[in-house]
């Protein structure tokens, strides 16, 4: 089993429960078995959740939403705004729900879908991700080709990958955007912004 199935079976669903804080956000999420990350805020996430840009009344969707934490500090962030969250296994997407609102959040909403899907004529001024990189190369492509179509124009699609898989995902990530930026690095961790002059 992945993370990443679209209906992870579970025969005892162990959720823990953690409290946090991003950006000086206090947050209490629900995590489990079978959803990324079941134990804790994982070191990418919370670099990019540091680090984004996130403006007060952007629409920012969350793409890869697991439990929810990025889309909630997004949408914390964005008072104005709004957020969509979206994530193809569907207890990644229960779980979310119940975090939104756990964590007071009233801006966001999760929607169940394989990638772009959910979100067929919806642009975005930040498309936010902590890719899926079990899911495969192919998967990434589409999720970094497939932004271009969901982003207004200037908008940013904001990426956190491995450091050992940098090289790969910038040349995607130059091949596809007139700007990519490192916005931050960590020992284990890059996060890229990319953006799209037009
Ligand atoms: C690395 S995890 C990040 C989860 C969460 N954003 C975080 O940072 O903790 C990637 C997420 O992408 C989801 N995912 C994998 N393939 C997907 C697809 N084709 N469409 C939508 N979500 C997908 C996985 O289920 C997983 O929750």
């Amino acid at each position: 089993m992945h993370y990443y199935d679209k209906e992870p079976v579970f025969k005892e669903l162990r959720v823990r429960r953690i409290t946090t804080i991003i950006r000086g956000i206090p947050l209490t999420l629900m995590l489990a078995p079978g959803v990324f990350s079941s134990e804790y805020v994982d070191e990418g996430t919370r670099l990019l959740a540091e680090n984004m840009v996130v403006m007060s009344d952007w629409d920012i969707l969350d793409m890869g939403c697991g439990y929810g934490v990025l889309g909630i500090v997004a949408a914390k962030l964005a008072p104005r705004g709004r957020v969509v969250m979206v994530d193809i296994n569907k207890l990644a997407v229960k779980l979310a729900m119940i975090n939104v609102k756990l964590n007071g959040v009233s801006n966001a909403e999760v929607r169940w879908g394989d990638l772009y899907s959910a979100v067929v004529g919806e642009k975005f001024n930040t498309i936010i991700s902590n890719p899926p990189i079990t899911a495969g190369l192919e998967v990434n492509r589409k999720l970094i080709i497939n932004a271009k179509e969901h982003l207004k124009p200037g908008g940013l699609l904001q990426l956190v990958v491995p450091k050992k898989l940098r090289s790969r995902f910038e040349e995607m990530l130059l091949k596809n955007y007139d700007v990519v930026e490192v916005a931050a690095k960590s020992g284990s961790h890059v996060v890229f912004i990319a953006k799209l002059i037009h």
